[in-house]
């Protein structure tokens, strides 16, 4: 199989004919046609420690093996009704969509069998906003992983400050419920960030560094996405500059026991800010919450330019 890698640009290789490229760093972003007509990359198995970035020179970053997940958060947003209008405005607005990009709407759970019916076959994946950590018993107003996975639920978000704010929600929890998660197969999107008055204080680092420590003990770095998100512009419109969310998150990444783990960006993401966050190197998508609820806003979102 040959497969082509995106993110070059012809420029880099101007000597070379053939590249061999280990398979995994081609399975992602791999769609745009930016090679040059005599390049061609090989699903050839090289040894991890290739430095191919020093070694031939190209832009091969860490990126190339991370996987681009733009996720919808809906909150307590949207009847049934409502969900399968949102629907018919965004489905066609996916037919040019990239395909190295994994699209997810985490709905409420009234909405979740019927988007579950309704995005059959489509490339779009469904989450929850929660998930408990037994596999069942007396908690009301609970959700067990199974009932999740029953409907063909992939993602359920995990610690987003909203639960932790409101809902008590502690590390202790979110590490319970993230390790439940993956214990039914489904891909925890895990939320840190800090408060404004943290920022302020200078705490940003050792706050994150904090909740990652304690939710991520015995977790799988394989099957997760973590999002970082500022509460501060969390629903506020203040989005945090675009190089310092790289930042922060670069500095998670270096936590981490799994570097390839997608990093998503959330707070206050739009159609007209969404170029530039996706530009940074460190971020692999977004999630999104307000500008979710609407099809044009998040497919103009989905369909970003690289
Ligand atoms: P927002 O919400 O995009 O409305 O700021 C993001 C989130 O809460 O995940």
């Amino acid at each position: 199989m040959i497969t082509q890698l995106s993110r070059f640009s012809s420029g880099f290789l101007p000597n070379l004919s053939l590249l061999l490229i280990p398979k995994h760093f081609c399975l992602f972003r791999a769609n745009e046609s930016h090679l040059p007509a005599n390049i061609i990359v090989l699903p050839f198995k090289l040894p991890k420690a290739l430095n191919l970035r020093v070694h031939c020179g190209l832009e091969l970053t860490d990126a190339a093996v991370r996987k681009i997940v733009i996720a919808g958060n809906w909150k307590m947003y949207k009847t049934q009704a409502e969900a399968s209008e949102f629907l018919q405005g965004f489905i066609p607005e996916l037919e040019k969509t990239p395909e190295d990009r994994e699209v997810v709407v985490c709905v409420p759970f009234t909405a979740l069998d019927i988007l579950s019916k309704s995005l059959h076959g489509s490339r779009v994946r469904l989450g929850a906003q929660n998930v408990h950590w037994e596999d069942a018993g007396a908690y009301t107003g609970e959700i067990a992983g199974s009932m999740l996975t029953e409907i063909g639920v992939r993602y359920v978000i995990v610690g987003h400050s909203e639960r932790r704010q409101y809902f008590c929600e502690t590390d202790e929890t979110v590490n319970q419920r993230l390790r439940a998660a993956q214990r039914h197969g489904l891909i925890p999107i895990l939320c840190v960030g800090e408060t404004k008055e943290q920022r302020d204080a200078g705490e940003t680092e050792s706050l994150i560094s904090t909740q990652l420590e304690k939710d991520l003990v015995d977790v799988d770095q394989q099957q997760l996405v973590i999002a970082y998100e500022p509460i501060w512009a969390i629903g506020t419109g203040y989005t945090c500059e675009s190089s310092e969310a790289n930042r922060v998150i670069g500095l998670i990444r270096s936590q981490l026991k799994n570097p390839d783990v997608s990093i998503q960006y959330g707070g206050s993401v739009k159609p007209d800010n969404i170029d530039e966050i996706m530009a940074q190197p460190e971020i692999d998508g977004v999630l999104v919450g307000g500008a979710s609820l609407a099809p044009a806003s998040f497919a103009r979102i989905v369909n970003f330019s690289s």
